[in-house]
């Protein structure tokens, strides 16, 4: 990566560790998506500035994601002469997170807007932190060949996993998750579950505090995307004790304890 005399540690550089760990993790080292990142986490950024924020950068990690993707050749006759250029290959499938990832789609459609868009609906069960399943209109054998999964935050990675099983039993090929925030916790959980899914991210955060959520990371992404700020999950302070017993024991996982 090329140094950055004068400037602020971006937080892909304070993760050397777990990006050497993981190889299938990529941490934006673009210092624009940094700058973005900080208007996102801000607590005063209302949901209008949060949702342009979303959408710029899923469009700057979604094109970062696309880098290895695999083109073939096509003749084009321009004005002048023809000549050989070239055309993606794989049908790609966006699949948007219900409800957060909904933001990222106008993004990822504006750089590939053939893309098809499944969704898949998921909460998390906010005393277990598993995911439950509520959406999912997938047909019998999948139509793409290259599924990008859309969710902004990967906390404790059960989503992400339980969308990455869902779409290898559909039949893709190839899948790829594309956050804005990642927790060490969820990158360890999903690269031990499916080490062949790579992971794109703006940034690693610190840990997942007791509640499961990302620290510092940016609070709730559907609630700051939509406006619903109402409810005990959106409040500071809402742990219980078997939450926090999760959340510990992924932080033994991740550190080998386990
Ligand atoms: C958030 C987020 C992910 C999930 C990440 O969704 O958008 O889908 O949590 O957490 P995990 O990695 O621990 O599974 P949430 O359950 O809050 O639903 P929402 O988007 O409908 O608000
Ligand atoms: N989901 C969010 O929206 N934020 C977090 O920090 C964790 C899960």
């Amino acid at each position: 990566m090329p140094s950055r005399l004068g400037s602020a540690p971006l937080e892909s550089d304070l993760m050397p560790d777990l990006v050497e760990r993981y190889p299938n993790l990529h941490v934006s080292p673009h210092p624009l998506v940094a700058h973005k990142l900080a208007y996102l986490r801000d607590r005063t950024t209302d949901p209008k500035l949060f949702r342009e924020l979303v959408r710029e950068l899923t469009w700057l990690i979604g094109y970062e994601a696309m880098a290895d993707v695999a083109t073939t050749l096509v003749s084009v006759q321009t004005p002048l002469e023809p000549m050989t250029g070239a055309r993606v290959e794989p049908k790609i499938g966006l699949i948007p997170v219900l409800r957060a990832g909904l933001g990222m789609v106008d993004a990822m459609l504006e750089l590939m807007p053939s893309a098809e868009v499944w969704h898949i609906g998921l909460y998390r069960d906010e005393r277990t932190l598993k995911p439950v399943e509520y959406y999912n209109k997938l047909p019998d054998a999948a139509t793409v060949q290259v599924c990008l999964i859309l969710d902004p935050m990967l906390a404790t990675g059960g989503s992400s996993a339980a969308t990455v099983d869902i779409l290898k039993t559909w039949g893709a090929a190839r899948i790829k998750q594309v956050s804005l925030i990642g927790a060490p916790e969820g990158i360890a959980t999903l690269s031990a579950a499916h080490p062949d899914v790579d992971i794109h991210v703006a940034a690693v955060d610190r840990a997942l505090n007791e509640r499961g959520y990302i620290v510092p990371g940016l609070g709730d992404a559907g609630d700051r995307q939509f406006g619903t700020f109402a409810g005990p999950s959106s409040e500071p302070g809402h742990e219980s004790g078997e939450t926090a017993e999760v959340v510990r024991r992924l932080q033994r996982n991740l550190s080998g304890g386990e």
